[in-house]
């Protein structure tokens, strides 16, 4: 048949997106770019956020018409929503014809081939503690970069977390098995690796840890670059630190979820680090790799968060000086501890005033670091040609800023960029033209 999917949410599901394709593909389906000529409509949902529901209900609603129209045509939601609000889907949309949660992809030709006979009910969220999907080879949209999941679920249970009901208990995968992924990327052509996981720190294997897994990965041949996404900032290990300021292919860039400033706030999201502690962690950081750039995502408005917590929010975000961030609204999520907890007592209002300051102290921050890095050179492993100007082309730093320049290049290609001008996100540059020529002097030199 052919299917149609479009995904919602984070990498992870981008990745687990890649997964389905070569499920269905294997099983003798076809992937259309085109919801008008589709015969089966998957959803891959986010639960993370009420806003990502209300889009989902939304394209069900219009999926129904579509349906009535179309004899035959399936439509299935799956991931994190699925799993969450699987009650709610059935009641709300009922011709919704297969629900599947995040580890039942293996069973997903099964599912559309019952939902065709009507044979059975085409449910199904039953969550393992084994599944990691190790055996199967993603089918990736080609370009330079490469998502790897290295380990699936969480056990942390941060209270206003819905992940760990949507995505069950914290597995890893074998890290030979990731090892082998990577040189199957690298003969495919991909460039750079980024490593996925929902708190990457607590990836183990056997005698193995993360830094030993990213140093692993960076050995493979045609790797030029190595990132992942995300540790928890309760125990990041040293190790790993180390590893980055000694290795140049793991990119000097962190992604750091502060959440919020007050302890008191930090303790109800059981998030298991003070404000000091996690001050502590970026000048040891910075200590190590002074060029490293620090990312995160705040949330604010949870419960009982006074406007004094929130100003200690903003505090942190001044005194680390975050080259970006992203800021949510807390919202409530069925079965956390927080919503069986603690009342969800702040008003919207306050909500959104707080969102904005907070994004406007954070768009005052970038705006610094960005002029900051005018006349600085780095390397930019090129990307893709630019949407806003097909002529230029958008590469990122090892630290993860995008950079728009022109020149004669192709992706995968790392050229050197003289950062010239900036925009609210980007950076803008000329390539350094002598680079290349200056290394082909080099090498041949160095071959004499
Ligand atoms: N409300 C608002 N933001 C949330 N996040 C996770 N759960 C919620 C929630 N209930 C944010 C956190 C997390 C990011 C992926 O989404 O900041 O790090
Ligand atoms: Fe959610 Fe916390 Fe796990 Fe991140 S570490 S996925 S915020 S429970």
């Amino acid at each position: 048949m052919k299917v149609y999917l479009e995904t919602y949410g984070c990498q992870m599901n981008e990745y687990d997106s890649e997964l389905v394709r070569s499920i269905l593909t294997s099983h003798k389906h076809e992937f259309t770019p085109s919801l008008d000529h589709a015969e089966v409509v998957l959803l891959n949902t986010c639960a993370i956020r009420e806003h990502a529901h209300e889009k989902i209900f939304y394209l069900l609603d219009h999926l129904k018409g579509r349906k009535r129209r179309q004899k035959g045509l399936v439509v299935g939601v799956l991931g994190c929503m699925a799993q969450s609000l699987r009650k709610e889907i059935i009641e709300r949309a009922p011709h919704v014809d297969i629900v599947a949660g995040p580890d039942s992809y293996k069973r997903l030709p099964m599912l559309i081939e019952a939902t065709r006979h009507h044979t059975e009910q085409a449910f199904d969220f039953s969550l393992s503690e084994f599944e990691t999907y190790s055996d199967i080879a993603p089918q990736r949209v080609p370009g330079v970069n490469a998502w790897i999941a290295i380990m699936r679920g969480c056990d942390n249970f941060c209270t206003f977390c819905v992940v760990p009901y949507t995505r069950g208990r914290e597995r890893s995968r074998e890290l030979a098995n990731i090892v082998l992924e990577a040189e199957r990327v690298a003969s495919e052509g991909f460039r750079q690796i980024t490593l996925l996981g929902q708190n990457v720190n607590s990836y183990r294997n056997d005698e193995y840890d993360f830094a030993d897994l990213m140093q692993a990965v960076s050995e493979v041949s045609g790797i030029a670059r190595v990132r992942f996404t995300s540790p928890h900032p309760k125990d990041f290990p040293r190790k790993l630190l180390h590893a980055m300021a000694a290795n140049p292919k793991l990119c000097k860039h962190i992604h750091l979820p502060l959440q919020a400033g007050s302890d008191g706030v930090l303790e109800r999201m059981k998030r298991t680090y003070t404000r000091k502690e996690f001050l502590a962690l970026v000048a040891e950081i910075r200590a190590l790799m002074p060029e490293v750039s620090l990312t995160t995502d705040l949330i604010c408005g949870f419960c009982g968060e006074t406007d004094a917590d929130f100003e200690q929010t903003l505090e942190v975000v001044r005194e680390v000086g975050f080259d970006s961030a992203f800021t949510f609204k807390y919202s409530e999520r069925k079965n956390t501890m927080a919503s069986r907890q603690f009342p969800d007592d702040v008003p919207e209002e306050v909500k959104q005033e707080r969102l904005l300051r907070l994004a406007e102290l954070q768009k005052e921050i970038t705006h610094e670091r960005n002029v900051a890095e005018l006349g600085k050179v780095y390397e930019v492993l090129v990307e893709t040609p630019s949407k806003k100007d097909g002529n230029q082309w958008l590469g990122r730093t090892d630290h993860f800023k995008p950079v728009v320049f022109s020149g004669n290049v192709q992706a995968g290609d790392l050229v050197k960029v003289r950062i010239e001008a900036h925009g609210a996100n980007t950076l803008m540059g000329a390539m350094v033209r002598d680079y290349r020529r200056t290394l082909r002097v080099y090498q041949e030199a160095c071959c004499v």
